[in-house]
């Protein structure tokens, strides 16, 4: 498979074309952001931890039938998965509270969320990424109605396969981050990644945290707890 242009640059990955129209290289970098960029680091071998966890993870939620854009692990920082037109609705998943969400309604983090809680977000850097509800987001023609039905059902599946597969390993997942894509049939597929980037994970013994937020928050041993991540994901723990 050999790597042609380069079709995009984000932050933390870059996406590049193929020889074949179907599928795209995505490349995983150790280039590290939080609020909307105005934090910028590094976080050493970062795109090789989320590049293996985010492989290991979709090869998990394929073998339940969530449709995925990923085919294969190609390198250490690199994965073959399939081109999408992704939707520009960033999907939040929250089991407990967390983050903005918590700083938004004024409640400690760590309140168990009953029932578990989906928000919408528009997918834009400009405007940083503002949330919409399901009207907005079909009146801006961001998605159908039944498009919406259908990235939130897949997200609660996402979510049932993505605790136990971590609880098994000690970390509980607090909330993430999906994106989804479109394939040139209209089937939508879940795309991008799922990472200690775009999920909060806290170890279930001591609460620590093991995830970005030790980056967004100068926890310290950052580049640590990716590799306790990578170690417990990767691990032959029941899935
Ligand atoms: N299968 C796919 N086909 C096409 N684009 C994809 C696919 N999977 C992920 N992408 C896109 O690749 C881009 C690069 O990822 P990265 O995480 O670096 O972006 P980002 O900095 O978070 O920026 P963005 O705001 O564009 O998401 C993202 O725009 C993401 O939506
Ligand atoms: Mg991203």
């Amino acid at each position: 498979m050999t790597k042609g242009e380069l079709k995009y640059e984000g932050k933390a990955k870059k996406v590049y074309a193929t020889d074949n129209p179907e599928t795209y290289i995505v490349e995983y970098k150790d280039d590290a952001t939080a609020f909307n960029a105005q934090k910028r680091g590094t976080i050493a071998n970062k795109g090789i931890v989320n590049n293996a966890v985010t492989s290991r993870l979709f090869t998990y939620l394929a073998s339940f039938d969530v449709p995925t854009h990923f085919i294969e692990q190609l390198s250490e920082r690199e994965q073959l998965v399939k081109a999408v037109k992704i939707i520009p609705i960033e999907v939040i998943v929250r089991n407990k509270t967390a983050g903005s969400f918590a700083k938004r309604y004024g409640v400690e983090e760590g309140i168990v969320l009953t029932p578990t809680v989906l928000e919408w977000c528009y997918k834009s850097d400009a405007l940083g990424d503002p949330p919409l509800n399901d009207v907005t987001a079909i009146a801006l023609g961001l998605a159908s109605p039944d498009e919406l039905e259908t990235m939130m059902d897949l997200a609660m599946d996402i979510n049932d396969g993505l605790i136990t597969f971590f609880a098994n390993r000690g970390l509980e997942l607090i909330d993430f981050k999906i994106e989804f894509g479109k394939l040139p049939s209209g089937e939508i597929i879940l795309a991008d990644e799922i990472s200690p980037d775009t999920c909060r994970l806290w170890d279930t013994a001591s609460g620590e945290r093991m995830d970005k937020d030790r980056f967004r928050r100068d926890l310290g041993n950052v580049e640590g707890a990716y590799q306790e991540v990578f170690k417990r994901v990767m691990g032959d723990a029941n899935a």
